[in-house]
C-alpha cells in the first residue's frame, strides 16, 4: 500500500491557535530510526555484539517482555521495502544510525567488516537515487560489548576508540553523507545506563559513573568533531552535531526557589552537556553544586570531572547545530530527591506531571505540546539563536495499537504547532524536524510493548509486514504542503 494519492480535505475545523502558520520552505522534514531498534540480523555478516546483544541475551529478564533485537523490523534484509515506505512518506532526509560492531566487529579499528560496508553503502546509495537525504548519527546505544568489557563510557581509552570509529565512517560515507550527528542522547546513556540500572549496560553508579560516562560523551563528541574539521570538511562540506534531550521543566510557582529549580533542571541535564560543547565547560551552576555536595557527602574530590584547559579549548565549538529530541515537560519545584549521589539529588529539584496531562502507553510520556515551545526559546536565548535540527518527537502507542492512530496525529499536529509558533512568533533558528519514528521497532527494556512508528510493523508475522498508520498519511500531507491540516479526511485511508 503506498502513499500516493493526497487526502481530500472535508470540512474545515476549527484551527488551533496558530496552526495556520507555514513551515519556511527550506525547512526539511524526515523520519528517525536507530540501528540496534530497526536491523536486526544481529551476527549476520560477521557482525560484532553489541551491549544489547549481550544484555538481551544474557539477562532477557531485564527486558519488559524478555525480547530482544536479533531480528527487530529486520531492516538488514528490508533495505528496499524501508524506501518504498520512506518515499511514499516524501520526507526530505531520513535519519538512521550505524551500528559500529557492525562496521568494526571486533569495537576496534583493527578490522573493518565487509559486509557492513556493504550494508551502509547500498542504504545510502538507495536512499540518494531516491531523493532523500541521509543524516547519519554515528552512535545510538550500541556500543561494542569489546569496549564495554573496559569500562565502556567510563573508560576515558573510548575517546580514542570513538574517534577511530568516526574517522571510518566519514572515510567510508561522507562523500554522500553531509550531515552527521555524533552522540544521540548522553543524558540516558549516561544517567540511565551508567547510573540509574533503566538501560544496557546496566551500572548502579549514579552521581558518579554517569558523570565519568558524561564527561567521555563530550570529550568523544569533540574529538569526532575536530577529526571532521581537520581532517574531511574541506572536501566533503559536511556538518556534524549532536542530539542532545530533554524534556521541558516547568516551574511549579512563580516563587525564586521553584524557578531555579527548574533553571537548574536545564542547565544540569540539557547544559551538562551543550554546556561544554558549545561555551567551553561545564555549567557554573553544575560545577558549583556538584562540588558544593560532594564535598558535603566526603568524597574527596568532586565527583564532577575536570576538563583541562586544553580540552576546553578543544571542545568549545564543536558544533554546527543542535539535534534535539524532545518528548514531553515536568514541572520541577526547589527540594531535594533521588538516591544519594545523583544527578537529580544535584540538581536540587522534585519533578512531577500534572494527572491532567494526557497520558501515552509510556507513563511519563505525556502530551504537554506548550513545553517544546518554551524548550526552544530557552534554547535560543541561552545558545545565542543556534540552530536546531528537532532529531526527535513522537508519540508512545500502546502494543495493540491499530493503524487507527489518531492520537499520534494530535500529537504530532500540536507539538508542530508549537514549533511553528517558535518559528514565526518567537524568531527561533529550527531548520528541520524528525518524527519518531518511522515504523514501530524495539523500544529498548520496553521490548515490542510499545509502538512510535508510522508505519505498523507485525513483529508475529515472519515477514514483518509494514503498513501504513493514518498519522503516515497525516505526516506525508504536512512534509508536502508545508502546513498542519486538521480537517483531513482520513476515511479513504481505512482500507
Ligand atoms: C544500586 O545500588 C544501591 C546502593 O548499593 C542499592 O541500594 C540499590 O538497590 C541498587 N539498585 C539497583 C537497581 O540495583
Ligand atoms: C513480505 O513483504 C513484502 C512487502 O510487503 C512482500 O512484497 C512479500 O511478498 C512478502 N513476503 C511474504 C513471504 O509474505
Amino acid at each position: 500500500m503506498l502513499l500516493t494519492t493526497l487526502p481530500v480535505i472535508s470540512v474545515i475545523i476549527a484551527f488551533a491557535a496558530g496552526a495556520d502558520y507555514k513551515f519556511p520552505n527550506n525547512f526539511k522534514f524526515g523520519v528517525a530510526t536507530a540501528s540496534y531498534q530497526i536491523e536486526g540480523g544481529w551476527k549476520d555478516g560477521g557482525k560484532g555484539e553489541s551491549i544489547w546483544d549481550y544484555q538481551t541475551h544474557t539477562f532477557p529478564n531485564r527486558i519488559l517482555d524478555g525480547s530482544n533485537g536479533d531480528i527487530a523490523c529486520d531492516s538488514y534484509n528490508k533495505i528496499d521495502e524501508d524506501i518504498r515506505n520512506l518515499k511514499a512518506l516524501k520526507v526530505d532526509f531520513y535519519r538512521f544510525s550505524i551500528s559500529w560492531p557492525r562496521l568494526l566487529p571486533s569495537g576496534f579499528a583493527n578490522e573493518i567488516s565487509e559486509d557492513g560496508v556493504r550494508y551502509y553503502n547500498e542504504l545510502i546509495d538507495k536512499l540518494i537515487a531516491n531523493g532523500i537525504e541521509p543524516m547519519v548519527t554515528l552512535y545510538h546505544w550500541d556500543v561494542p560489548q569489546s569496549i564495554e568489557n573496559l569500562g565502556g563510557w567510563t573508560n576515558r581509552a573510548i575517546v580514542d576508540y570513538f574517534g577511530d570509529y568516526a574517522r571510518i565512517c566519514f572515510k567510508l560515507f561522507g562523500d554522500r553523507v553531509k550531515t552527521w550527528i555524533t552522540i544521540n542522547e548522553p543524558y540516558s546513556i549516561c544517567e540511565y545506563g551508567y547510573g540509574n540500572v533503566i538501560t544496557a549496560p546496566y551500572y548502579n553508579s549514579t552521581g558518579i559513573g554517569s558523570y565519568a560516562c558524561g564527561h567521555h560523551v563530550i570529550l568523544s563528541h569533540a574529538k569526532a568533531y575536530n577529526i571532521y574539521a581537520f581532517e574531511f570538511r574541506f572536501k566533503q562540506r559536511g556538518r556534524v552535531g549532536i542530539t542532545v534531550e530533554s524534556s521541558w521543566w516547568e516551574p511549579d510557582s512563580n516563587s525564586k526557589e521553584d524557578r531555579t529549580a527548574a533553571e537548574n533542571m536545564m542547565q544540569m541535564y540539557f547544559g551538562w552537556f551543550l554546556h561544554p560543547i558549545i561555551k567551553g565547560d561545564y555549567p557554573p551552576v553544575m560545577r558549583l553544586r556538584v562540588d558544593k555536595k560532594s564535598r558535603e557527602q566526603h568524597f574527596p574530590r568532586s565527583r564532577l570531572p575536570r576538563f583541562t584547559i586544553k580540552e576546553i579549548i578543544e571542545i568549545k565549538g564543536t558544533i554546527d547545530f543542535l539535534g534535539l529530541n524532545h518528548y514531553t515537560t515536568f514541572m520541577a519545584k526547589s527540594g531535594t530527591d533521588g538516591p544519594v549521589p545523583s544527578n537529580i539529588n544535584d540538581v536540587g529539584a522534585i519533578l512531577y506531571q500534572k494527572p491532567e496531562w494526557k497520558q501515552s502507553a509510556r507513563e511519563v510520556f505525556r502530551l504537554v505540546p506548550w513545553g517544546l515551545r518554551k524548550l526552544l526559546v530557552w534554547v535560543k536565548k541561552e545558545y545565542r539563536n543556534i540552530e536546531v535540527l528537532i532529531t526527535e518527537n513522537g508519540y508512545a502507542g500502546k502494543e495493540d495499537e491499530t493503524t487507527n492512530d489518531i492520537e499520534r496525529i494530535e500529537y504530532y499536529n500540536l507539538y508542530l504547532t508549537e514549533v511553528l509558533k517558535a518559528i514565526h512568533e518567537d524568531k527561533c533558528k529550527i531548520t528541520g524536524y524528525t518524527a519518531w519514528s518511522f515504523m514501530d521497532n524495539y523500544e529498548w527494556t520496553d521490548g515490542y510493548t510499545m509502538r512510535f512508528g508510522m508505519y505498523y510493523v507485525d513483529f508475529k508475522d515472519p515477514n514483518r509486514t509494514r503498513t501504513p498508520k493514518k498519522s503516515a498519511f497525516v505526516y506525508q500531507n504536512i512534509v508536502v504542503t508545508k502546513k498542519i491540516d486538521t480537517s483531513l479526511d482520513l476515511h479513504e485511508f481505512l482500507h
